[in-house]
């Protein structure tokens, strides 16, 4: 069970939370992420709706939406086009599984992903999330270098202030502190500084013998998000 710190407790539950507009009183057992939760139930900003590059608040005030929801609605929130695809769709078939069975689209938008990436990335895993797909990276190239009979390979780079999400292998190979800070080592990362970054493929393509720490990290480490090194 997780222990509130001494009083907070009593505080937060003796607050008058504000109401939403069905009078509904904002309790406390939505922990939102990424968020200060106290200070929001202090001075909640709710939205109610959505429109195009608008979210509409509950006073109905429009808010341009600089982040695409989230980046997932690129191509603007409540599209009738889009609305009318996706009833039709779960009007056919809701969901199906990837689990020995499969469906038709996956396998046309697997062709169609791979008809866009450059040749070599030939084979598309979906995954739910960014930070999903980040620790399924971790996983593949574990098992690259254990099928490669090379099981000690496990040490993975990062980059500082890079993010990958918030699973345990996004959350290690993320470069920001605070995101960290509480979980200690999770995973074996090693963080390179950003101010390598253009000096450091040309550094290795190279091979030059005094190479300051982060390079001969780099060339030493066995895993990188993108690619396993070669052995
Ligand atoms: C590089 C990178 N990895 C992972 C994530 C996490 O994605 P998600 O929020 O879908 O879990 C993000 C999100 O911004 C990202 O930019």
């Amino acid at each position: 069970m997780f222990e509130l710190k001494s009083g907070l407790k009593d505080r937060t539950t003796s607050r008058a939370y504000p109401a939403d507009e069905q009078g509904t009183a904002l309790n406390q057992h939505f922990w939102m992420p990424f968020s200060a939760n106290r200070d929001f139930r202090a001075n909640p900003r709710m939205i109610a709706g959505a429109e195009g590059r608008y979210y509409i608040d509950d006073q109905g005030r429009k808010l341009f939406d600089s982040l695409s929801g989230l980046w997932t609605c690129g191509a603007g929130h409540n599209r009738e086009e889009i609305q009318k695809a996706v009833a039709a769709q779960l009007g056919t078939l809701d969901f199906a599984p990837g689990f020995q069975i499969g469906h038709p689209l996956a396998f046309k938008l697997a062709e169609k992903v791979a008809s866009l990436t450059p040749a070599g990335l030939d084979h598309v895993f979906f995954t739910n999330s960014g930070s999903e797909a980040a620790d399924t990276s971790v996983k593949m190239a574990k098992a690259y270098w254990r099928l490669k009979g090379k099981p000690e390979k496990t040490r993975m780079i990062g980059r500082a202030k890079g993010y990958h999400g918030v699973n345990i292998g996004g959350t290690s190979l993320g470069g920001i502190g605070g995101n960290r800070k509480h979980y200690g080592q999770l995973m074996d990362v090693t963080h390179l500084p950003i101010r390598c970054k253009r000096a450091m493929p040309i550094l290795v393509a190279k091979r030059k013998p005094a190479l300051s720490w982060p390079m001969r990290c780099w060339i030493k480490l066995p895993c990188t998000m993108r690619r396993p090194l070669p052995p």
